[in-house]
């Protein structure tokens, strides 16, 4: 069964075509990195535009790489929550229209479960995973040869959801059978990235520039505080970033009332990398031992990452050290957002679930992964 995927939940056009739910055909990703960049985040208006102007070119380039057409897709599956509420509609519209046109049957998928199956795409057309990224100005190819996971994780499967804007922690006993473990009570581990980025002066998306900058940082520079939470498997990750704040002003010899945007010109490129590098390095630690709780608490039989902070090496390395198992990664373009993963779930959706009718299909802003 071969499923076109849609997602447009955030800052990425995307779409996929999957088979099986296992076997990728294809996965184009639009990213609007560039035009968000200017402002230093995402702008919803901006993002819905710009949806709006590729999502076609987006989905028919996604059927040319797959060297398929319309008569092969036995189904779409599209992102319809969480996320932007422009950004969803513009993905769904398509979506629905498409299923309408084309008679096919549609699946709703929740944006952040369908992250964890990033992990279950084992197999390519020619073994070889080739990644397209267009951006609507100019169109960057990066043929990266990245070998894709090579066996699904068994379950029950601990899953470690990470991106911008989610942090839980979730076991699934089976595909669409899941028990929400713990979660943050405040920020994203992906956020507090971002934020952090931003007080030390490093480029948006703030996740990939406090990794490189990191790498020439001694983590263990600055103490900051790991939170300490009621719940056994819930994050926070508010504290850490105001403790990092606080940090740089003192380090810079200011108060707390020192506008926190004129900061980062205070910090030479040896104390920017320390930071960078003690951050992260807290942050993960703080990840990575619940994880390993979770792990031993519920006997899980495979762990997997997902989400854009999925695609951090550092966590990779810590986790594979404390996770007594092994940990098979997913490459990272298919970590951050994309509509691979779509399409994947999408077909193990179809198993257990009928199609939605495309006359009914609502975006849901704000629905969270609560247990099922
Ligand atoms: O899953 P994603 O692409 O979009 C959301 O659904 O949020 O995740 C984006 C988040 C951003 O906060 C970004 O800074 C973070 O993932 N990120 C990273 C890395 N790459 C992306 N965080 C840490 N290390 C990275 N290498
Ligand atoms: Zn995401």
């Amino acid at each position: 069964m071969k499923i076109l995927g849609i997602e447009s939940s955030c800052d990425e056009t995307a779409a996929a075509v999957v088979q099986d739910g296992r076997t990728l055909l294809s996965s184009v990703v639009n990213s609007q990195i560039d035009i968000h960049a200017v402002y230093g985040g995402v702008v919803p208006e901006v993002a819905a535009r710009s949806h709006i102007e590729v999502i076609n070119p987006v989905i028919n380039q996604a059927l040319s790489d797959a060297k398929l057409t319309w008569d092969d897709i036995d189904a779409v599956a599209v992102s319809y929550a969480p996320g932007l509420i422009g950004s969803l509609l513009v993905g769904t519209l398509a979506a629905r229209t498409l299923a309408i046109l084309k008679n096919k049957p549609l699946y709703p998928i929740h944006h952040v479960e369908s992250h964890v199956y990033a992990n279950f795409l084992t197999e390519t057309a020619n073994g070889i995973w080739n990644m397209e990224y267009g951006d609507s100005g100019s169109t960057l190819i990066a043929n990266s040869q990245i070998p894709i996971a090579t066996s699904a994780p068994a379950f029950p499967i601990l899953a470690l959801i990470v991106s911008g804007g989610h942090s839980q922690l979730v076991l699934f006993r089976d595909h669409g059978d899941y028990e929400l473990l713990g979660q943050t009570q405040d920020d994203a581990v992906g956020e507090a990235f971002d934020k952090v980025a931003k007080i030390l002066g490093l480029a948006y998306p703030g996740g990939p520039s406090i990794a490189r900058a990191a790498l020439n940082g001694n983590p263990t520079k600055y103490k900051l505080p790991k939170s300490k939470l009621s719940g056994k498997y819930n994050f926070s990750f508010s504290g850490l970033k105001t403790a990092v704040l606080r940090a740089v002003q003192h380090e810079t010899g200011v108060d707390f009332t020192f506008p926190s945007s004129g900061l980062a010109q205070r910090l030479n490129d040896v104390q920017r990398a320390d930071f960078a590098a003690s951050f992260q390095r807290t942050a993960i630690e703080t990840l990575v031992d619940k994880t390993e709780r979770a792990f031993y608490d519920f006997d899980a039989k495979s762990v997997v990452i997902a989400g854009g902070v999925a695609a951090n090496a550092e966590l990779r390395r810590i986790l594979s050290e404390r996770i007594p198992i092994h940990i098979d990664y997913a490459p990272s373009d298919l970590c951050t957002d994309n509509a691979a993963m779509v399409a994947s779930m999408g077909y193990y959706y179809s198993l257990k679930n009928q199609p939605i009718s495309p006359y009914e299909l609502e975006v849901i802003p704000s629905l969270s992964m609560s247990a099922k």
